[in-house]
């Protein structure tokens, strides 16, 4: 069977990780007897310079016909004084909602080679391994009333019930198959939102009796987070508190541009780095495409289920991680720095010689 992915390569570094995690893409295809179609789609900064919109309904059509959408990053200096509903972060909150993708699901874990990259101490960071459930298509993002005049500005941060069962059964199932223990994080020492929350949370804790469920405040979890990150396994907060929590975490695994994402819904999945489009790197050839090829290997776990092939790729970052390959931003003294290409080469060499060991042994095909 064929699969159709929408690619959004969209602005900075975005069309040369995207062009990484295609390679691996295809390769992996090959590999595992599958195969894709792939469609290209404007989206952000380059879809306004082309329509004078972030996102056009053909782009918008196209993910709804796709099985899965892989998206680079949006955004841009040039971009950053148009008007709100004009830039390129608006098309991502647009596709984000408009996909209908409640669930966003961060992991976070340190890859060992890269432990002394962290800006936390080694004995600290090193083991960490959790997951970041953040709500994403309501709370403060999306609330109304919003706006401003030249006397106020205002947003309103507000959750449903049923958006609040549905993430928090999304993140206790992951946690029953983790090592079942789950931080609700919210505020709810000073909002009513958050008070909500947390009850909804108690409600639908009663059908996970085997998944320890603890609440935390958020600014102690940002606290908590660099003072003893192995503390966590699964994380579940709202819209907002995901964003900050999130790009925490992702500091102390030692670069943002490690960190993949998968964003699901019922029907829909989009796959996309953390990190930005980082303009000033932009076209340099520099860039570090692991992130993206790591929301690939998400999207061969989730949406294609083909856990293995995941697998295989994560299987082989580590490895050209370990072999001392870095792009600029993450080398240190005695690594071999490398290009978006060649990082990229390189983790397909090693998916090749991880595919073929393995393929002898441990997986039937
Ligand atoms: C993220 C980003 C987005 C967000 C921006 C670009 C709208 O920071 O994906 O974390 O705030 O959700
Ligand atoms: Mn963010």
């Amino acid at each position: 069977m064929t699969q159709l992915i929408t690619l959004l390569s969209g602005d900075g570094i975005g069309p040369e990780v995207t062009k990484a995690a295609v390679k691996v893409i295809q390769h992996t295809a090959e590999k595992f007897n599958t195969s894709f179609t792939l469609q290209e789609k404007l989206i952000g900064g380059a879809s306004y310079e082309e329509y004078g919109t972030p996102l056009t309904e053909d782009t918008l059509q196209a993910c709804y016909d796709s099985n899965a959408v892989l998206l680079g990053a949006v955004g841009g200096y040039q971009w950053e004084n148009l008007e709100h509903h004009l830039k390129p972060e608006a098309a991502l909150l647009k596709l984000r909602k408009s996909l209908g993708l409640f669930t966003n699901i961060r992991p976070t874990n340190v890859f060992s080679p890269l432990v002394d990259s962290s800006s936390l101490k080694r004995e600290v960071i090193e083991g960490t391994d959790y997951v970041v459930f953040r709500e994403l298509t309501g709370g403060i993002y999306f609330g109304q009333p919003r706006g401003y005049d030249e006397h106020k500005g205002f947003n309103t941060m507000v959750y449903g019930k049923e958006e609040v069962v549905r993430i928090a059964k999304q993140a206790f199932e992951a946690a029953q198959r983790r090592n079942k223990k789950l931080t609700s994080v919210d505020k709810a020492n000073v909002l009513e939102v958050s008070q909500f929350w947390r009850k909804v949370v108690e409600e639908v804790a009663s059908d996970y009796p085997d998944v320890e469920l603890n609440h935390m405040y958020v600014d102690n979890a940002a606290m908590q987070i660099v003072r003893d990150p192995k503390q966590f396994d699964v994380i579940v907060t709202s819209n907002m508190f995901g964003d900050i929590i999130s790009d925490i975490s992702g500091m102390i695994t030692g670069s943002l541009g490690m960190l993949p994402s998968a964003s699901l819904g019922t029907k829909y999945a989009l796959y996309e780095p953390v990190h930005g489009s980082a303009p000033d790197i932009a076209g340099k050839n520099i860039a570090n495409p692991l992130a993206t090829i790591l929301s690939a290997a998400m999207m061969f776990e989730y949406s294609f289920e083909m856990a293995t092939a995941s697998q295989v790729i994560f299987d082989a970052v580590e490895r050209t991680l370990d072999q001392g390959y870095r792009t600029a931003e993450i080398a240190m003294e005695g690594d071999t720095v490398v290009t978006t290409e060649e990082m990229t080469d390189i983790v397909i060499t090693n998916f090749e010689k991880i595919f073929n060991d393995q393929s002898l042994g441990v997986f039937t095909l």
